[in-house]
């Protein structure tokens, strides 16, 4: 057996392939594309689920990958088991309709026993239970023995996801040794004990299993193989388990060091050093396929990889963030495969200490809430935390409710998973009815599917012009129900084919314009479109009785450019950020009106002033360029190809559409554009700011939008101007001016005031008094601050060596304060106390120090009475 590293076997095993005239790719993204049924890609065979079923056409027949991925679904087991692990390399070789079962055994046989030179007699087999054809080329063309071939059922050799491509299949297995083995003489694959390690999964992909659980035969059977790249560096490594690989060991050492611990001293801590290490992993992995810590899917799973994570950082005892800094370590050893990782570096570790730093700020009250609610639950002899606990932990404490689960199950607790999906439910219903509701017109089309199957595919004619004469109406639906006609005043759902309006999409808003029948006309008021791609417009029937003819359709041109400007200026500042910012900015989504424009995208810090000028310049440098806008068709490998960037979603469809500016810009958009950057006119941007963590906005608006705000400011400069009586270019100095002048008037005024106040306390000094020994003033004064009434106080009891209280009225309130001297305190008058008794009087309340107290009231007519009282309050405190 050779003794080969990690990435060693990785780049063997592509070589292997590759001389077997495989086409060698890098790994997908993480995020699966034009693919809702998964979350993230946990297989090799995943991103390609198009090339099985032959919707798309491989760039070649033979392919093979190392793919990253990720499988949470046994996160809890994680650090628990030195097996589980979320994240995973998978080598695989892939044949679309070339070669099948024979080849794809003699292939993976070889490269075991001859590449890694793993001794043959310690490989095991099985097969699916009536494949003779597999039994018959591992024994006969191969020579494994009958007794080390296993037939297995559907449980262990069937292979399949949710939906997609899936098949019966043949799995290698390497004998450990008896020593790894339970004591069953029958001891073979399948048993749940350790001595046979499953390491290759050759899948024959014979079926499409669709959403109903029917398995369609492909007319072509492909072979999908897998085989993860931890386990065989396990076997030829001689190790254990997964963390004492070459490359991972090295992970789990950085760990210790700065954990200051050692491995295997005590089994918790051990669990903890093996939850970050795998965690690391993936989440590096995660953010550097764009993935952003959310409360939603793919972020979510992110989100709490990170929290997990970090909680165990804490319970090693670290108590800084300390994970952004080991994702370095991951970084510098996987980037020899995964090149993005090391452009993405910054963003990868400001992505993980934003996030560690948001969760460390509340995870120390949250864990004294969740421990004091465990200690009550224990006390009461329950099991169970209420779903509103498990609620309030995650929605002000950021613990994400599996978090809290396991964290509970520590100490034999359970959550109430039902009680915290209705809080959950609550709250998002809340946030739906405080969103605008307005153009409800009881159908949201793009959640209906088949409404308009029988329509077919409409053709948009809205790239070329914005008027088609001889079109049809050749659906309606009104309130639901699918009609001939609708009288004036209806408002209805229209759809044409063809049709020059473009329906809402990538961001750009729909279309409004007219639609003219004969007898008949319809106001559009938007246009958007179904999950399905049928586009349709909402209008009112403004004249006549609209029904399925012919009709005229004309968009509301003006609108329509405004659109087109904003559009076409969000690839130049999407260009522009990058260069600005760096390249780890992509778009994160952007909403195109008529008004103005708003982009979202990924950076970590706030933009300074200064780079947002630079942008800004930037773009409008590419508006007075006059670029050329142009459009092409191609495939999505030629997009690529041509460095095209863009949300590769799969709303394109197979032909992407990429449009380019010059050669400044080159992106993927089915939106509508100008013909030339120059009919942009002029780009602004009216705001930046951060949207959630990681994201930033910017809020821009061009052409005649930028004319009239320009306009609009010198307006109200104008308008300063002429109310300070200054000339315009005088303004900023006219008003530090201004501002001068007031701050010396604030001045005299306050002096103005406290000379007031002096006066009204001259001669207080005569109304001194005793109870019990203790020295007092009382008065009432009028129309003094608190602050000046505090100084007072304060000097007349320095003085005079009394305890003073004075009250003010001021407007529609009194205020009161008292000063007690330390020989006053001594004897329990302490002025919080004697300020609360008297402003109690008056209708308020208020406390503070022994020596100095204030308070306020509400009846200022009661201010005398509360001066009054001052000598049976201190005879009661004393
Ligand atoms: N798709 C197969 C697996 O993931 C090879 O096991």
């Amino acid at each position: 057996m050779k003794r080969l590293g990690l990435h060693e076997i990785r780049s063997e095993y592509l070589k292997y392939f590759e001389s077997k005239e495989h086409l060698v790719l890098p790994s997908f993204s993480l995020v699966p594309k034009s693919d809702k049924s998964l979350l993230l890609i946990g297989a090799g065979m995943a991103p390609m689920k198009k090339y099985f079923t032959g919707e798309a056409l491989p760039p070649s027949k033979r392919v093979s990958t190392c793919q990253k991925c990720i499988r949470t679904g046994d996160i809890e087991n994680v650090g628990k088991t030195a097996r589980h692990a979320t994240f995973f390399e998978m080598l695989g070789n892939f044949s679309f309709g070339d070669y099948f079962k024979k080849e794809a055994i003699a292939f993976a046989w070889e490269f075991l026993t001859v590449n890694l030179e793993i001794n043959p007699e310690d490989l095991w087999v099985t097969v699916y239970l009536d494949d003779d054809e597999a039994w018959e080329i591992w024994n006969k063309e191969i020579g494994v023995p009958e007794n080390r071939i296993v037939r297995l059922g559907k449980e262990d050799n069937f292979w399949e996801l949710s939906v997609g491509p899936s098949g019966p299949c043949s799995e290698i297995y390497i004998d450990r040794g008896k020593e790894f083995g339970c004591d069953d003489p029958d001891c073979k694959p399948g048993c749940d004990c350790d001595r046979f390690l499953e390491v290759w999964n050759l899948v024959f992909t014979q079926f499409d299993k669709d959403e109903e659980g029917n398995y369609n035969p492909l007319s072509n059977p492909n072979i999908d193989t897998g085989m993860g790249l931890e386990r065989i560096a396990t076997v030829l490594q001689d190790t254990n388990n997964i963390f004492e690989i070459d490359a991972i060991h090295d992970l789990l050492e950085g760990i210790c060091e700065k954990a200051n611990y050692k491995y295997g001293e005590k089994a918790k801590s051990d669990e903890s050093v093996r939850v970050i290490t795998d965690h690391i992993r993936a989440m590096t992995f995660m953010i550097s396929d764009s993935i952003i810590p959310s409360n939603e899917g793919r972020g979510y799973v992110l989100r709490r990889l990170i929290r997990r994570a970090a909680r165990h950082g804490r319970l090693l005892g670290l108590k800084e963030a300390f994970l952004y800094e080991l994702a370095n370590k991951v970084i510098d050893s996987w980037k020899v495969e995964y090149k993005e990782l090391e452009e993405n570096r910054s963003m990868i570790q400001n992505v993980i200490l934003k996030e560690e730093e948001r969760f460390l700020k509340t995870l120390e009250t949250g864990m004294e809430r969740l421990t004091a609610a465990m200690d009550s639950l224990e006390k009461e002899g329950k099991k169970m935390l209420d779903g509103e606990e498990a609620f309030k932990l995650y929605d002000t404490y950021g613990f994400p409710v599996d978090l809290t689960s396991e964290i509970l199950e520590e100490r034999d607790f359970q959550v109430d998973m039902e009680g915290f999906q209705k809080e959950m439910d609550a709250q998002r219903t809340r946030a739906r009815e405080a969103r605008d509701d307005s153009d409800n017109i009881g159908w949201t089309g793009t959640n209906k599917t088949n409404v308009f199957e029988d329509l077919g595919e409409i053709d948009f004619k809205g790239y070329e012009t914005t008027e088609v004469k001889d079109t049809k109406i050749v659906g309606i639906l009104l309130n639901n129900e699918r009609v001939e006609s609708v009288e004036e005043e209806e408002k209805a759902i229209f759809v044409l084919n063809p049709t020059p309006f473009y329906g809402e999409s990538g961001g750009q808003v729909g279309d409004k314009g007219t639609i003219i029948g004969e007898d008949f006309e319809i106001q559009v008021e938007d246009c958007q479109r179904t999950k399905e791609g049928t586009i349709y417009s909402i209008g009112r029937v403004t004249k006549g009785t609209a029904k399925l003819q012919n009709v005229t359709a004309k968009v509301d041109v003006a609108r329509r450019e405004k659109i087109r400007r904003n559009h076409s200026v969000t690839h130049l500042l999407h260009k522009a950020l990058k260069e600005v910012l760096g390249e780890h900015v992509s778009q994160a989504g952007s909403l195109v009106g008529e008004d103005f424009m708003r982009f979202d995208f990924t950076h970590f810090e706030s933009i300074q002033p200064e780079q947002l000028r630079e942008i800004e310049q930037k773009v409008n440098e590419q508006i007075y360029e006059s670029l050329p806008v142009s459009t092409d068709e191609m495939t999505m490998k030629e997009a690529t190809e041509a460095g095209a960037v863009g949300l590769f979603e799969d709303k394109y469809g197979e032909k992407v559409r990429v449009v380019s500016m010059g050669d400044y810009s080159k992106e993927l958009c089915g939106g509508t554009h100008v013909d030339n950057t120059a009919q942009i006119g002029m780009f602004k941007i009216l705001s930046e700011s951060g949207i959630a963590a990681g994201i930033r906005r910017v809020e821009t608006i061009t052409g005649l939008g930028a004319y009239k705000y320009m306009n609009e400011i010198l307006e109200e400069r104008r308008e300063a101007s002429a109310l300070l009586k200054a000339n315009p270019n005088q303004l900023v100095e006219k008003i530090s001016q201004r501002l001068e002048e007031e701050k010396k008037l604030q001045h005299t005024l306050q002096e103005l005031q406290s000379e007031l106040a002096k006066d009204q306390v001259k001669g207080l000094e005569e109304g001194k008094k005793e109870v019990e020994g203790i020295a007092f003033i009382a008065a009432e004064l009028n129309g003094v601050a608190v602050d000046e009434m505090r100084n007072l106080a304060e000097d007349l009891r320095e003085k005079e060596q009394a305890v003073i209280v004075l009250s003010s009225v001021n407007g529609e309130k009194v205020n009161f304060v008292c000063a007690s001297p330390k020989s006053a305190i001594e004897k329990g008058v302490r002025a919080g106390d004697v300020v609360k008794e008297v402003a109690k009087i008056a209708g308020g309340g208020g406390g503070g120090r022994p020596d100095m107290a204030t308070a306020g009231g509400k009846n200022p007519e009661k201010a005398s009475e509360a001066i009054e009282a001052v000598e049976g309050i201190l005879k009661n405190l004393i």
